[in-house]
């Protein structure tokens, strides 16, 4: 048994209109009740952070934003900062997932700033790592993962690495309902945190959580978190129905 609490945090993506997105996060809030077993974490879309936050007041369930931009304020259209995240009650932000560096070209620099920016301002990053189809074919994954995590923690002190926590994330698992198997990511998760140990120290690395992500669901969650290095998961599909995602808590309650 590990001594990290796990997580469950729910990717919404650009899911649910402000009113649906309110009706949902009130049947997990009454559902999940007061427990404090699990760590749990909701990211709606910014559309969704305002009545969302007001809705979790007094809950034990967290807000989380699906990402950020690195400068304080300024002439970026379109973009949120992390103040105004922490202005809505923001505590999570989750940065580099797979679907940002595809479609809107995200360097590892570019999350890395991003990074930086979410703990300068006391957001915790969720940094999102994992190698494509082809890159785990041609058997790649491994460095893949390890030019993602160095990239995006560059700059990151031992105080900060506490706040962080990663994901990985294998593309071709997301969405698609292929899982990894549980050695598939239980390899890539105990490597992740082997560089962590390198860089951070033994001590820092255990701390941190590392998620799975990538059609994670009720009935495969147990088996991968009860993997050594699983601590938790982010969850994308399984997460805009109730029932779903309340049942992956309950599941990381009872891997604990
Ligand atoms: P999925 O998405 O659970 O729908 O595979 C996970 C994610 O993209 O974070």
């Amino acid at each position: 048994m590990s001594s990290r609490k796990k997580l469950i945090a729910g990717n919404w993506k650009m899911n649910k209109t402000s009113s649906d997105a309110v009706a949902l996060v009130q049947e997990i809030v009454a559902a999940i009740g007061k427990q404090t077993d699990v760590d749990v974490v909701v990211c709606p879309p910014f559309t969704s952070l305002e009545s969302v936050g007001k809705a979790l007041d007094g809950s034990v369930v967290k807000l989380g934003a699906q990402n950020v931009h690195p400068e304080p304020s300024g002439a970026y259209t379109g973009e949120t900062s992390v103040g105004m995240l922490r202005a809505l009650f923001s505590s999570y932000v989750i940065i580099g997932h797979s679907e940002r560096r595809t479609y809107f070209q995200e360097s590892d620099g570019f999350i890395n700033q991003k990074v930086l920016a979410a703990l300068k301002g006391q957001l915790k990053p969720i940094l999102c790592v994992g190698e494509t189809l082809g890159q785990r074919e041609s058997g790649q994954t491994l460095r893949v993962v390890q030019t993602q995590l160095e990239g995006g923690l560059e700059g990151v002190s031992k105080d900060q690495l506490t706040s962080v926590v990663v994901a990985y994330e294998p593309v071709w698992a997301i969405g698609t309902g292929k899982v990894a198997t549980t050695e598939q990511a239980q390899e890539v998760h105990a490597f992740i945190r082997s560089l962590l140990a390198k860089t951070f120290g033994d001590a820092m690395a255990e701390k941190v959580r590392i998620l799975y992500g990538g059609s994670m669901k009720p009935a495969n969650a147990p088996e991968l978190l009860g993997q050594k290095d699983i601590d938790g998961g982010l969850i994308g599909g399984a997460s805009l129905e109730s029932r779903s995602f309340v049942d992956l808590v309950k599941a990381a309650a009872s891997s604990r």
